[in-house]
This record gives structure tokens, C-alpha cells and sequence, in this order.
């Protein structure tokens, strides 16, 4: 794993950008997995501008959404598929054969779960994956604990994950469970970035780079990837004790 810092948070987004669309242009079949949540915003609105302004075909990338809370629809605007919508699948206009959430609606998560392993499969594998990191250390809802061998699965969120999750919603919302792609996918991916910004994670961030390699602490798994970023603004790394 590398670690890379920046001063601040945009100069991180902008450079992830960057580095997402490099790989575009290398592999224009590119399967980009990413996060919601606050984290990635910027990268999405540089992501966005830099395709757009520098006509890059970006025609054959996938878009796969890495988590849901399960049993929130795509129209409730504290969704992760209702980032997705507004920050990449409308601006760039893909369309439905360009990417895949989880239906978090469906009363069968096993079979979405397996939907998605075999989309994974059947694509190849996930090229670049653009990851945040939760108050706890989680990865998507990949929960402290979770084996770091796992594939996509349905899992209890962590008390943490649920009240920091309030933060998306515009009314208080009964979160139970996650659906999400595994860390085995992750260690799969080719390319792995973490990212993480502000000083509320510099300390998740210091135990991410410090603390033992283990599956209680989800965030450790970046550093066994041989091709693995942790890029931070100077407030997240602001407590990486050398
Ligand atoms: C969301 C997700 C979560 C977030 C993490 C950090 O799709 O996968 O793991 O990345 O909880 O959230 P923010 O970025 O809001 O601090």
C-alpha cells in the first residue's frame, strides 16, 4: 500500500480523478466500483468535468455500486443509488447497461448478492475500486469483523454505522442491515483507493496505518493490496503517528 497526502481535501479528490481516468484511457472497458457517501463527492464533481471537458470516451465504463442500506429504495435521497444517480450516472448520462446497484428493495438479498458476485465474475473481475471509511473502520458495510475473504453479503450494521448513517437522511431512519461487495473483491480489484479527509477520521486513519492487519478493523485490509492507495487530505493524516 501507498499513502499519499495532500493538503487538501480537493487536491486529493482532483488527483483521484485523475488517476481513475488514466486507467480509462488505458482499459476503456474499465469496471470502476465505488462508494457513496460524503468521502467521494468531490472526485465524482472532478470525475465529471475532466471526462466531459477532455472528451475522453468514456462509452464502455461500468459503474458498479458498492453498498446499500437494505430496504431504502433509489428515491429515497438518503440512498447510496441516489448518490450514484445524481453524481455520475445522470451528469455522464450512462445508461442501464452501463452499471448495476444492489436492489436493496428486494426480499431476497441472497440473490442480489449473488447477481453481483456473478456480474464480477462475468466481467472479470473489478479494475478500480474508489473506497471510504467509516467512523469504525468499515469498508462499504463490510463491518469490523467481517472475513477478509468475503464476496457480496447482507450484514447487521454496526451501532456506530447506524447513527453516524442518520447523516444522509432527511428524517430519522430505522437502519438495520447493509448490503454490500466484500473485502474479497476488494483484494480482487486491481486497483484499490481508499480515501478519507477532516480531522473526524484521523484517528480510524492512525489505526488504519498503524494498528495490526486484522478483520477487526476492516480499513487494515488496504494495506495486504499490492496496488493499494490510503490518500488523505493533511487533516485525516494529521494523527499518523510515524
Ligand atoms: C458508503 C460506504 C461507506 C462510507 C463510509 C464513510 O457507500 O460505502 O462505507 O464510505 O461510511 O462515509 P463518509 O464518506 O460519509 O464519511
Amino acid at each position: 500500500m501507498q499513502l499519499i497526502k495532500f493538503e487538501t481535501h480537493d487536491q486529493a479528490s482532483a488527483w483521484i480523478a485523475d488517476q481513475i481516468i488514466s486507467s480509462l484511457i488505458k482499459n476503456p472497458n474499465l469496471i470502476l466500483c465505488m462508494a457513496s457517501g460524503d468521502t467521494p463527492a468531490k472526485v465524482c464533481e472532478h470525475l465529471v468535468s475532466k471526462l466531459i471537458e477532455g472528451k475522453t470516451d468514456y462509452s464502455k465504463l461500468f459503474f458498479l455500486g458498492l453498498d446499500e442500506w437494505y430496504g431504502i429504495g433509489p428515491e429515497d435521497t438518503g440512498s447510496c443509488a441516489f448518490s450514484f444517480y445524481q453524481r455520475l450516472i445522470n451528469p455522464l448520462g450512462l445508461q442501464k447497461d452501463r452499471y448495476h446497484f444492489f436492489n436493496a428493495l428486494s426480499d431476497d438479498p441472497a440473490s442480489e448478492c449473488k447477481k453481483m458476485d456473478d456480474l464480477i465474475e462475468e466481467k472479470g473481475g473489478i479494475d478500480f475500486m474508489l473506497v471510504g471509511v467509516g467512523m469504525n473502520g468499515h469498508i462499504g458495510f463490510n463491518e469490523p469483523g467481517t472475513p477478509f475473504d468475503i464476496k457480496s453479503h447482507i450484514i447487521d450494521l454496526d451501532e456506530i454505522t447506524i447513527n453516524v448513517g442518520q447523516k444522509y437522511f432527511s428524517e430519522a431512519k430505522k437502519l438495520e442491515k447493509g448490503i454490500t461487495i466484500g473485502l474479497g473483491h476488494l483484494l480482487n480489484s486491481k486497483t484499490v483507493i481508499v480515501q478519507a479527509n477532516g480531522i473526524k477520521k484521523a484517528e480510524i486513519i492512525n489505526r488504519t496505518v498503524n494498528d495490526d492487519i486484522n478483520e477487526s478493523l476492516p480499513s487494515s485490509v488496504i494495506r495486504l493490496h499490492t496496488n493499494g492507495f490510503l490518500v488523505l487530505d493533511h487533516a485525516a493524516a494529521s494523527l499518523i503517528e510515524e
